[in-house]
């Protein structure tokens, strides 16, 4: 869809790639809603641009999500773009050293921001009728393991592909929906955990800052609005990522026709098909 002088929301839009996203829009005429938990970043967004909407949301919490579409809808008089970008990184750890606590909230923040934004804007994009479009960001971590020492966060952003896709399949043609999957970026997404809440464990301190590799979050920001013009599901920004793409595409076709016979009766139980039928029967209420 074209993005000029559309009307835009952004989760997370007060630091990194969602504040580039809102950069780009914003230049190409958009207007901007910028939504974060953080009240000092929503603070220099204002001095640094005047023309963003900012609004105080945490997306663990459905209540939070419903106040900012109520503000977005009630300020823009509608909502055309919704980027579900808000995501928090852990350390680098090992899996078995990593606690409990902390891949808790990489679930609730990665997994459940996202879902509570599907569960929230979803209804009111379909009400609303018009050519709309949600970009959730993923990650390289969404469709393979690129390394070991990200474990919780790996789950978090596979989840997420799995919600993204089936959101996608089940809702209407004038509502597009994608998934971006940046590799590296240089964002403070290396501090997050000096933000956690006590709940999850309380704030660390994170020696390494800013992190200084990979790609800027305008390169991302670019590929995003490019991918959301082009109507693509999956949106890359990395092309070093093809190849752990074919490693995994290419073992699990190998694995299946190792392991299965092509007659082996498993087209009556075929779930693509069985789910689709029942979906068709359900009326396919959103269509
Ligand atoms: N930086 C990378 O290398 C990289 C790579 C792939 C994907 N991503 C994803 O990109 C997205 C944006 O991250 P970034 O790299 O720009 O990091 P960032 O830390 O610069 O920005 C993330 C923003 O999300 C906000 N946020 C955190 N918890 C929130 C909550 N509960 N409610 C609302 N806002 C909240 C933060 O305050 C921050 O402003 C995340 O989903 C992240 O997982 C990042």
């Amino acid at each position: 869809m074209q993005i000029e002088g559309k009307r835009a929301v952004i989760t997370g839009g007060a630091s990194g790639i969602g504040l580039a996203i809102a950069h780009r829009l914003v230049g190409a005429g958009c207007s901007v809603v910028i939504a974060d938990i953080d009240t000092a970043a929503l603070q220099r967004c204002s001095t640094e641009h005047a023309d963003f909407l900012l609004y105080e949301c945490d997306v663990t919490k459905r209540e939070s999500l419903e106040a900012l579409a109520g503000f977005a809808w009630s300020t823009l008089g509608g909502v055309d773009l919704v980027f579900a970008n808000a995501g928090v990184g852990l350390p680098l750890k090992p899996l078995l050293d990593q606690t409990e606590a902390h891949a808790r909230w990489v679930m609730e923040v990665n997994y459940f921001g996202v879902w509570h934004t599907l569960q929230v804007f979803g209804p009111r994009l379909i009400e609303q009728g018009t050519e709309c479009h949600l970009v959730v960001t993923g990650s390289e971590n969404s469709v393979a393991v690129p390394a070991p020492l990200l474990g919780a966060y790996n789950a978090s952003k596979h989840a997420v592909l799995g919600l993204t896709e089936t959101f996608d399949r089940e809702t209407p043609d004038f509502l597009g929906v994608s998934i971006l999957c940046p590799g590296l970026v240089m964002t403070n997404i290396l501090s997050s955990l000096e933000k956690i809440p006590d709940a999850f464990g309380g704030p660390e301190s994170t020696p390494i800052g800013r992190s200084n590799l990979g790609f800027t979050p305008d390169q991302i920001a670019i590929n995003a609005l490019a991918g959301v013009d082009a109507e693509d599901f999956y949106i890359f920004t990395h092309h070093c990522n093809r190849d752990m793409v074919a490693e995994r595409l290419s073992n699990q076709i190998g694995a299946i026709e190792r392991q299965t016979q092509p007659n082996d009766g498993s087209d009556i139980c075929n779930t693509r098909h069985l789910l689709g039928d029942v979906f068709e029967q359900m009326g396919q209420k959103h269509q």
